[in-house]
């Protein structure tokens, strides 16, 4: 499949948290090269056993063959070496949303880029334009991804309107091949997904802390009344609190759009460590199977209710 696309046949990606490790396994499916760098401390290997549970669920589930995971992870190479990344054709960054340290990467890598290499930001909601600044402007998009990445069939392709004609088109390419739809969309903040689903997860978060209904039942107001697979507090559990706050303040501090306020609820569970699933405990309580709402929550909310009472 690498070989339909004229000019990536290898990808690079840093950070290998929730979307790396997805966007490492999709790759490697595809048939392409692919070098999984883990950017912060610690043993590499434990991405490539996230890879590997992840295609072990895939093959029990009946989405991928024996075979095609263990072709996949002989095609991925995992490491903390950032310049083994930068080798490749695309590489692809998917480390914390932060503008500073998104930079500082892209930096320490522009020198060691090939010139045809493509580079791009898996960012939620930062402009394509702030991290390129002064660093390979021609050469960087967006690619961004969703979570979970296997399951997730749309990637936005962000561009600036100032990058080589060739790099949409081959980043198109490379998204097709995939096996999923890239949507072109001018740099902005939040892009179009963003800009539309935070609002509601905020709202949700909102009606929550005011006492509306329990989380389940939010959550399940909005799968049944809206058809929407996961609710909204679920969805915001599994991107991570931290990146919806993330999202939340960025979104806000650009437009002043009141809608993108993000709720003193979200940022107290924030600075609390509490970060959702990936953390075991967020809006939900991970440790018990299947979630329940998390307690200090629950207790926050009726305390708050009781004062106002
Ligand atoms: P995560 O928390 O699972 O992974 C982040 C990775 O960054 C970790 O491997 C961590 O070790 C690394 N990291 C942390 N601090 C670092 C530092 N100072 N320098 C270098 N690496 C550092 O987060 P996730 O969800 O994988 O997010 C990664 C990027 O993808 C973010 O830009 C996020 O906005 C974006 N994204 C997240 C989505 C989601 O649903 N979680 C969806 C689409 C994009």
């Amino acid at each position: 499949m690498a070989a339909e696309t004229s000019k990536i046949g290898s990808i690079g990606i840093i950070g290998a948290g929730l979307m790396g490790c997805g966007i490492a396994e999709v790759c490697a499916l595809a048939g392409f090269r692919t070098v999984l760098v883990k950017a912060t401390e610690g043993d590499p290997m434990t991405a490539r056993a996230r890879v590997d549970r992840s295609l072990k669920v895939a093959i029990d589930r009946g989405k991928v063959d024996a075979s095609a995971a263990e072709a996949a992870l002989g095609r991925l190479t995992v490491t903390s070496d950032k310049l083994e990344a930068a080798r490749c054709d695309l590489v692809i960054e998917a480390i914390v949303e932060d503008l500073a340290t998104k930079r500082a990467l892209f930096a320490d890598l522009a020198p060691h880029l090939a010139p045809h290499a493509i580079l791009a930001s898996n960012t939620s909601t930062l402009k394509i334009a702030d991290l390129a600044a002064g660093l390979r402007e021609r050469r960087m998009i967006g690619l961004h991804f969703f979570s979970p990445v296997p399951a997730m069939s749309l990637v936005e392709v962000a561009h600036t309107g100032a990058t080589d004609d060739d790099v949409v088109p081959a980043a198109e390419a490379f998204v097709a091949a995939l096996g999923k739809t890239a949507v072109p969309v001018l740099d902005s903040t939040g892009f179009i997904v963003n800009r539309l689903l935070v609002p509601m997860l905020l709202n949700a978060i909102h009606a929550y802390e005011q006492g509306l209904a329990p989380a389940a039942q939010i959550d399940s107001a909005m799968r049944l009344g809206c058809g929407h697979p996961v609710g909204p507090l679920a969805l915001a559990d599994l991107i991570g609190l931290d990146v919806v706050y993330a999202m939340a303040k960025l979104l806000y501090r650009d437009t002043r759009d009141a809608c993108y306020r993000p709720p003193a609820l979200l940022r107290s569970l924030v600075q609390q460590g509490a970060l959702g699933k990936k953390s075991r405990l967020g809006l939900y309580d991970y440790a018990s199977k299947p979630p329940r709402e998390n307690a200090a929550v629950v207790e926050l909310i009726r305390g708050t209710a009781r004062r106002a009472a």
